[in-house]
């Protein structure tokens, strides 16, 4: 290997076999046999009564808000700090996005900050597990179920995650993940819905599949709605993986720990956060640098590219990016969101694939550390 990638998957004979089977033998009636079992088991696996397979988990953040009957003058709240998918489907449905600060330890969204985010006109919270870790969920579900705002888990990064001895995925009215090929469970592209609400996803079922009603064999559409579907080959995939999870999971926690040791002695760095009673999986591996290092996170990934080594920058808050920069909404998110705006300049993910071996890491935590001792101001 040349390059140390940022993450890549753990493919193995099994997730080999499983798909093989699907693209051979799962077409006409077996055509949702894999579907059925990965459902089945991922529901089993968070606790979940209902479980929907589907193409990204941008679309069942979409489907939820469709089926929240989220629209046009209602307000949706998300982190600043977290991929656009989180926030994007707000747009979809016509609400407006409210930007909330995120935790100084964790990185998730404030308590505090969704507190003072909330109004009349807020419909929806979307708290995200972000690089795997977890938020306060049992002081964010009891404010939201005070306001009536519906909360939706966006645990894209965050499958295994733990939360007071309960699994991410378990906490939303409806919960979310992202299957993509940087993900720790993987189907390529793809995601899932959780919900325990047998009406809303009864809703769902309909939104996702053209307006059709179950069991509709006449192709006689009752509204128009979208298409969201994984196909047979991504679930048998995402079946082998979820087989795999626990696994998948220690290795991540591996991958952590062999950072942590590597980089216990150099100055002033802050690795992922893991509260106590939560288990953190370590998505991505991140680091933010203290003041003492007169260096950006830009200037930093840089000079860890001349190593070959690729990074990522801590996501930028949703607010100064153009996609949403001149919204009200992010003019008010700027001056409030001070934690946000002082750690993102400064952080980066490091490479957090299953391919890493403990030297791999070694190697990486080596050069950063000689690239930090050259930055300090
Ligand atoms: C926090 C978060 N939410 C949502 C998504 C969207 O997932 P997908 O690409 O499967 O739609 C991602 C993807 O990286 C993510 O990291």
């Amino acid at each position: 290997m040349t390059r140390y990638y940022v993450s890549g998957p753990s493919i193995t004979q099994k997730e080999i076999d499983y798909v093989t089977d699907a693209v051979s033998c799962c077409w006409y009636e077996k055509a949702n046999v894999y579907h059925e079992r990965f459902e089945k088991a991922f529901a089993a696996y968070t606790g979940r009564k209902f479980a929907m397979a589907l193409p990204s988990c941008t679309s069942g953040i979409h489907l939820a808000l469709c089926a929240l009957g989220v629209g046009p003058g209602d307000e949706v709240i998300v982190p600043e700090i977290t991929w656009i998918a989180s926030a994007a489907p707000a747009s979809y449905v016509g609400a407006e996005t409210v930007f909330a600060d995120i935790d100084e330890k964790t990185w998730c969204i404030s308590a505090e900050s969704f507190s003072q985010c909330i109004s009349n006109r807020t419909k929806a919270v979307i708290p995200v597990d972000i690089y795997g870790n977890m938020p306060e969920m049992d002081r964010l579900r009891e404010i939201a179920r005070k306001h009536h705002i519906a909360v939706i888990e966006d645990a894209a990064q965050a499958i295994g995650a733990e939360y007071q001895d309960q699994r991410a995925g378990s906490f939303g009215d409806v919960s979310v993940f992202s299957f993509h090929g940087s993900k720790t469970l993987t189907t390529g592209e793809g995601g899932m819905l959780l919900t325990d609400d047998a009406g809303l996803f009864a809703r769902i079922q309909i939104l996702r599949d053209h307006g059709r009603l179950p069991g509709d064999r006449m192709f006689f559409n009752s509204e128009v709605a979208y298409k969201y579907k994984m196909s047979s080959m991504q679930a048998a995939l995402g079946l082998a993986q979820l087989e795999r999870v626990e696994e998948l999971v220690r290795h991540k926690r591996q991958i952590f720990a062999w950072y942590e040791a590597h980089l216990q002695d150099v100055p002033d760095i802050t690795l992922n956060f893991e509260a106590p009673k939560t288990k953190n999986t370590y998505w991505m591996v991140t680091v933010i640098l203290g003041p003492s290092y007169g260096i950006t996170k830009e200037q930093l990934m840089e000079l860890l590219s001349e190593s070959n080594i690729d990074s990522r920058p801590f996501f930028h808050p949703l607010s100064s990016i153009p996609a949403y920069s001149s919204s009200k909404q992010a003019k008010l998110a700027r001056e409030r969101n001070k934690v946000s705006y002082r750690l993102s300049p400064r952080g980066i993910n490091l490479p957090s694939g299953f391919y890493l071996t403990e030297d791999m890491v070694a190697f990486i935590c080596k050069a950063l550390s000689s690239t930090l001792a050259g930055a300090r101001a």
